[in-house]
């Protein structure tokens, strides 16, 4: 079965003093997910942004509005962020062990799409109970926290996994970190089909054409 490929420019790598500029330009691209990373200093090292943000950028795009949460406390975000107009929330299994089924099915009971997260040293194997609760699982390629860093070859074995067992399901298999124009193709031939990019499009001089490159070097006729 091959799913609708989705490109997720993250914008954690954007210039925020023109953030609707830049987003507008993914999306002319044929981006159509906008991957939000939300980091609360706790479950990662690092702190970013949150519902005000999106808010603000709900006004100027109709992009899929993917929110991913690197947070202790994922339900304290859910609210919020569904008020400011994301489509999707994901959460880490890390951060919620036995309580993931019964969060991912409050996201839906909210009328937003759920995703379920794995960081590199979380094994395919510990979310089987919850895949039934997911429409989206993400497979981190790179340890959360921060954008730039190499993609870790191991992924590539753990998307291949998680294919295998939501392939009774609808699942999205997303895949987040350290992916461009040279690795996007075997990240995709894996099973991942939501593929998120952050310095391979915010960091590019033309911010459109980075998103096609990715698109054309993942097999997508443009
Ligand atoms: C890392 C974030 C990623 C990051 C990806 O914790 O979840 O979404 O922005 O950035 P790149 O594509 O630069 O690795
Ligand atoms: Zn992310």
């Amino acid at each position: 079965m091959s799913r609708e490929l989705k490109i997720a420019p993250s914008i954690l790598a954007a210039d925020f003093a023109i953030l609707g500029k830049q987003i507008k330009k993914a999306e002319e691209g044929g981006a159509k997910y906008l991957h939000l990373d939300v980091m609360d200093g706790r479950f990662v090292p690092n702190f970013t942004f949150g519902a005000p943000v999106f808010k603000s950028l709900r006004k100027v795009s109709g992009m899929f509005f993917d929110c991913h949460l690197m947070v202790e406390r994922p339900l304290d975000f859910i609210a919020p962020c569904k008020d400011a107009g994301v489509d999707s929330i994901t959460v880490h299994y890390e951060a919620l062990g036995e309580k993931t089924g019964e969060v991912l099915q409050f996201i839906k009971s909210e009328g937003l799409s759920a995703g379920l997260s794995i960081s590199p040293d979380t094994e395919a194997d510990a979310i089987a109970p919850f895949i039934k609760d997911a429409d989206m699982i993400l497979i981190m390629s790179v340890y959360p926290g921060f954008g730039g860093q190499k993609f870790i070859e191991g992924s590539l074995d753990k998307i291949a996994r998680v294919r295998e067992m939501t392939k009774e399901f609808d699942t999205d298999i997303e895949v987040d970190g350290g992916i461009g124009v040279k690795n996007i193709k075997k990240v995709v031939d894996a099973g991942a089909n939501v593929i998120v990019a952050g310095s391979a499009v915010f960091g590019a001089e033309d911010i459109k054409k980075a998103v096609e490159d990715l698109r054309a070097a993942a097999g997508e006729k443009i």
